[in-house]
């Protein structure tokens, strides 16, 4: 492994983890129509791999919010920069994320597409960095609850590398 890192979550355990939140939402979501609604770039391997392993037919779309860009300290606002073209009023939701960290991200998530009248909104993070929560936020599936550190992989990035990692690590600190 790359000398900047230090494993934290192996692939097995984030299959686990992944298989877990999507019997718990498929089993919360039998018999209705759940349109997931993805988070980039973050969250978009996650979700694909949630989506395959729930046992009920979804649908999914992409949206993108900037509030972190290439920095590792999160901005504390956020603005919508990719949107998704559907109609969601009536649909069951549920906004999928990688991470959540400040909570900024989920608390403007809910309250943009609060607006559009959806019949429910949830969400789910495969990963909870509970000691920096900014704001009162509720995701109801939550894979497991992480450390106050910079991690990557999964999906998670530092200055978009890292992505493909197949497990999840913490960034030294002085490897930022
Ligand atoms: P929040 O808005 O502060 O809750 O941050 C959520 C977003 O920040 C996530 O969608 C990630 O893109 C990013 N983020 C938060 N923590 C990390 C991290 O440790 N590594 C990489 N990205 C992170
Ligand atoms: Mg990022």
């Amino acid at each position: 492994m790359d000398e900047d890192l230090e494993m934290l979550i192996p692939e097995e355990t984030i299959r686990e983890l992944v298989a877990g939140l999507a019997q718990r939402i498929s089993r919360d979501y039998a018999g209705k129509d759940v349109l997931l609604i993805s988070v980039l770039k973050g969250a978009a391997i996650f979700t694909t791999d949630l989506m395959r392993a729930m046992t009920i037919p979804s649908t999914i779309e992409f949206v993108q919010v900037s509030s972190y860009g290439n920095d590792t300290v999160s901005s504390g606002t956020a603005t919508m920069t990719r949107d998704i073209n559907q109609d969601i009023r009536g649909r069951h939701i549920l906004l999928v994320d990688c991470i959540i960290d400040t909570g900024e991200t989920l608390r403007f998530l809910f309250n943009t597409l609060n607006k559009r009248n959806p019949s429910s909104i949830e969400a789910v993070v495969l990963l909870d960095k509970k000691a920096r929560r900014k704001t009162a936020v509720q995701v109801k599936y939550i894979g497991i609850d992480a450390p106050d550190a910079f991690l990557v992989g999964y999906g998670l990035d530092s200055a978009d590398q890292y992505r493909n990692l197949p497990y999840i690590a913490a960034l030294k600190p002085d490897a930022r």
